[in-house]
């Protein structure tokens, strides 16, 4: 089996950055992948400095300033520039125009910090989700990983985690929580399935093949 070359896109702190790159030291992303890029929307985030140190190429495309399709269009060309086989957003707070997912189907993976298809979609993004759900009143929440199509979070979902929301969580106190015991293990649990070619995808649907059966 091939190399995958993983393309990490990024807006923030990279926190989900950081949970791959631990990964990746750990060796628990396995022998078929390779965090070959950062892209970021914004030059002065974090989640730049957290490539650097990890020895992985990054590049900035800035989203400030440009329509919808030349942003799109500047980040394929730079993906496909650099052969990325997987499209990894984490905490990538752009929604990209319908030619993204055409030229990746199947092939761009999103982290979102609910359980889709509660709090989600156009809007829901980054600690907004939290408030939403805690004015809500839900009990439970979590986080999803899934395939991005053309409708936002609205692709094949691949994994998902939840738990139990407190009394006294606050949005800050949730997101930490779902971060740290959903977000940053189903992540690289995600991409490593993609990368050994275990993740099969039918309609809605997303199967996790048994390793004898690649
Ligand atoms: C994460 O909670 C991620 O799930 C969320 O933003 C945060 C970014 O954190 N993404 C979205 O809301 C996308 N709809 P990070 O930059 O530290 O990884």
């Amino acid at each position: 089996m091939s190399v995958k070359r993983v393309a990490v896109l990024v807006s923030g702190g990279g926190t989900n950055l950081q949970a791959l790159i631990d990964s990746r030291d750990r060796g628990e992303l396995g022998e078929n992948c390779t965090l070959s890029l950062v892209l970021s929307s914004a030059s002065d985030v974090y989640a730049l400095e957290r490539a650097k140190k990890a020895g992985i190429p990054s590049i900035v495309v800035e989203r400030k300033g440009k329509k919808r399709e030349t942003f799109t269009r500047k980040v394929i060309e730079a993906l496909l520039g650099n052969n990325i086989d997987l499209v990894v957003l984490a905490g990538f707070m752009c929604i990209m125009g319908p030619e993204f997912t055409k030229v990746f189907e199947n092939r761009v993976i999103n982290v979102h910090p609910a359980l889709i298809p509660s709090f989600c979609g156009d809007g829901f993004y980054g600690l907004k989700v939290h408030e939403k759900a805690l004015e809500y009143g839900v009990k439970v929440s979590g986080a999803t990983v899934h395939f991005v199509n053309e409708i936002t979070d609205g692709g094949p979902i691949i994994a998902q985690k939840a738990l139990e929301v407190r009394d006294d969580d606050t949005p800050e106190t949730l997101q930490r929580r779902i971060m740290e015991q959903c977000e940053w293990r189903l992540l690289p649990v995600a991409v490593r399935l993609f990368c050994d070619g275990r993740l099969a995808v039918e309609g809605r649907k997303v199967y996790i093949k048994k390793e004898e059966n690649i």
